[in-house]
């Protein structure tokens, strides 16, 4: 039997998750969205493409209706509004707060078995209202942030080297957010430390652009925000779970007692197969390091203080 994943939010990140998911041939699709037409119409333009894509994921498009979804293997939580030029990710609290409560309450009905990727931002903040709605175990909620991040400064050491992005491993951890900490000292190009190739100038201007790669590109789509790389990385966790890859990745987990840090999501290295989050990986940090994610760790902290004051 195919795996079913379920799309909730049928909008620039949305449909390009679920068109990922199909292309890849990876379980038939459900898209969910509050708009009167907009998944049905996306879903069936993806499945007019598939003869041409070569799959047979079948692909179906809801308004305000989960039955659909009923016993998916994932769902991929995109629905909330995205940022605007001069926004950060945590303006975006309050609105999207209210949308992921009434979402993930649809969803834990409908498919209580389900492993969640959250994608919405602010990304740690919103993994904690799915964990709390949802009342499922920890390792079925997971946060897409590191495999994005990750994916971007990746993508800056590879331009900057001039080599392929296939060589180049990097590891972003802690919040979605300006305070995120691209470790270079765990970063290699084909094996070899970045640190070795990139004059560590370089490297710390690479950082920032890394830190400040969500904001660069709302400023060049001025209506948007990132939706390509956001796709990709939430159906490369989609796939490492669907396959059961045991797979490596940076992903928002919810910490209790790792990394010295309790009771918080927040991005670290997690094994990721059918189970969901099958072991968060401590790697060895330094003194700054471990002072970086601390840091970013209390700015999660913060949001999820005052989204227990919005509620009240
Ligand atoms: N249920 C389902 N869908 C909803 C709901 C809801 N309650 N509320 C809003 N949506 C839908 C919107 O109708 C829209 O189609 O979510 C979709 C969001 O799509 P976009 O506006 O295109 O935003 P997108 O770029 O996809 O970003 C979505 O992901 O990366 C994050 O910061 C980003 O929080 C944002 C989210």
């Amino acid at each position: 039997m195919r795996k079913k994943v379920t799309v909730i939010g049928a909008g620039n990140v949305g449909a390009t998750a679920a068109m990922r998911v199909a292309e890849k041939g990876l379980a038939d699709v459900i898209l969910v969205d509050v708009l009167e037409g907009v998944p049905a119409g996306k879903a069936l333009d993806l499945a007019e493409a598939a003869p041409i894509e070569k799959h047979d994921c079948r692909i179906v498009g809801c308004t305000n209706e989960y039955l659909q979804a009923a016993g998916s293997d994932i769902v991929i939580i995109t629905a909330g509004i995205p940022r605007k030029p001069g926004m950060s990710r945590d303006d975006l609290l309050s609105t999207n707060m209210g949308i992921m409560k009434t979402v993930v309450k649809e969803v834990a009905a409908v498919a209580p078995d389900a492993i969640l990727i959250v994608v919405s931002n602010p990304l740690d903040a919103m993994c904690h209202v799915a964990y709390e709605e949802s009342g499922f175990p920890k390792e079925r909620v997971i946060g897409m942030a590191g495999v994005l991040d990750s994916a971007r400064f990746r993508a800056f050491i590879a331009m900057e080297l001039d080599v392929s992005v296939e060589n180049i491993h990097a590891f972003v951890l802690g919040g979605h957010g300006d305070t995120m900490v691209p470790i270079s000292r765990y970063s290699t190009v084909a094996g070899i430390p970045v640190t070795e190739l990139i004059p560590a100038d370089r490297l710390a201007s690479i950082e920032k652009r890394t830190r400040e790669g969500g904001a660069e590109i709302v400023g060049l789509l001025k209506t948007g925000s990132a939706f390509y790389a956001p796709a990709s990385g939430a159906v490369e966790m989609a796939e490492a779970i669907l396959k059961d890859k045991k797979k490596i990745l940076p992903c928002a987990a919810y910490l209790q007692g790792e990394y010295g840090i309790q009771n918080l999501f927040v991005g670290v290295p997690v094994k990721l197969g059918e189970k969901g989050v099958e072991k968060i990986i401590e790697i060895k940090l330094n003194e700054d390091e471990k002072k970086a994610l601390h840091q970013s760790a209390e700015s999660v902290r913060k949001l999820v203080e005052d989204m227990k004051r919005l509620a009240k």
